[in-house]
């Protein structure tokens, strides 16, 4: 099968295989596991923030770092259609005490810095405080223009906010812009990204900020459970995957961009949404089910998304299965 569900669905290579095997391991609750401090110090070295914490997965390096920045009751700003308003569980409610206050954003759900500014308000003793921002850089594979996330980091600075970023694939935003993750996450107190998805690794996600965060946030992961021992061998994974699979994500953008183009030439899909590794569409004259079964009869799998038909590309799709695909678009007759 050519998987194109998501980038979620990558398998570990023979290479970060041997990596596990072979990682030297200890007790990370005490702060025993080499392989563990070993990518934490990774984390710092590329986010040029003080300290780092491995969380078991995007969601709770997410929670971990709302909760901490925004406080019981406070309103959350972030767009509409991020990840931890659609796919968390409501966890920012039900665990962080936090509410989410969504913004104008783009139809690609990117924040519209110049809207911000309706959303300050004067103290009130009956109104929620807004503290933080949360940023979500890529969001449906769409990168924020530098500008954009500089300027909500200025407004947040100005109104006396902390911005966070889920960043669970900024290194999908890095390889695209050459822009390096220390140069976007100077605009951020805080930010996450995986190890998991488009890099490869079975787990996990680096939680990145100051020090005297990173010391709440460890006592919070602790706190949910999340606190993990002889993770090393997790760790290990995520170490090869920074190591040997972050360039590599330009061959991803590249198969993107060959199949988005492919549908582009039919008279039947309609580019929706499209940036780094994911192309969304619509279809006219057919409908998704019927373009995903067809698919699906040349061992292609795609998923419906938001009402549109989801296409991710990753380390499970190389170009010579990219053509199969490309071919199977230009066959299809509604
Ligand atoms: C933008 C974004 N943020 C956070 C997450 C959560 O990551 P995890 O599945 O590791 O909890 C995902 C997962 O797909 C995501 O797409």
């Amino acid at each position: 099968m050519i998987d194109l569900r998501s980038d979620t669905f990558t398998l570990p290579s023979r290479g970060m295989r041997d990596a596990i095997y072979n990682a030297e391991v200890g007790d990370d609750v005490y702060r025993e596991d080499p392989t563990v401090r070993r990518l934490e110090e990774k984390g710092c070295e590329l986010s040029g923030k003080e300290d780092c914490l491995f969380a078991s997965s995007g969601c709770m390096g997410n929670l971990i770092a709302i909760s901490i920045q925004a406080g019981r009751g406070a309103e959350v700003l972030c767009a509409p259609q991020s990840h931890i308003v659609c796919h968390e569980i409501g966890a920012l409610s039900s665990i962080g005490l936090t509410q989410p206050m969504t913004v104008p954003s783009t139809a690609d759900g990117l924040i519209i810095p110049s809207q911000l500014q309706a959303f300050t308000r004067d103290y009130a003793y009956d109104m929620a405080d807004r503290p933080l921002i949360e940023v979500e850089n890529t969001t449906s594979g769409i990168v924020y223009p530098l500008e954009s996330v500089k300027s909500i980091h200025a407004f947040a600075k100005e109104n006396g906010m902390n911005v966070h970023t889920d960043g669970a694939r900024i290194f999908n935003a890095v390889v695209q812009t050459g822009i390096p993750l220390s140069q976007w996450a100077q605009y951020t107190d805080s930010i996450t990204f995986c190890l998991s998805k488009g890099l490869g690794a079975p787990m996990g996600s680096l939680l990145c900020g100051s020090a005297a965060f990173i010391e709440k946030a460890r006592r919070m992961r602790k706190l949910l459970g999340g606190g993990m021992r002889q993770i090393g061998f997790m760790a290990a994974a995520g170490l090869y995957a920074l190591e040997n699979n972050v360039e590599r994500l330009a061959e991803d953008h590249e198969n993107a961009r060959m199949i988005k183009e492919a549908l582009e030439d039919t008279d039947w899909a309609k580019i929706e949404r499209y940036g780094t590794n994911m192309v969304f569409f619509s279809v006219r004259k057919t409908d998704n089910r019927s373009v995903i079964e067809y698919l699906k009869t040349k061992d292609i799998l795609a998923l419906e998304d938001a009402g549109y038909i989801r296409i991710v590309t990753s380390l499970n799709v190389d170009r010579k299965q990219t053509e199969e695909v490309v071919k199977a678009i230009k066959e299809f007759r509604v």
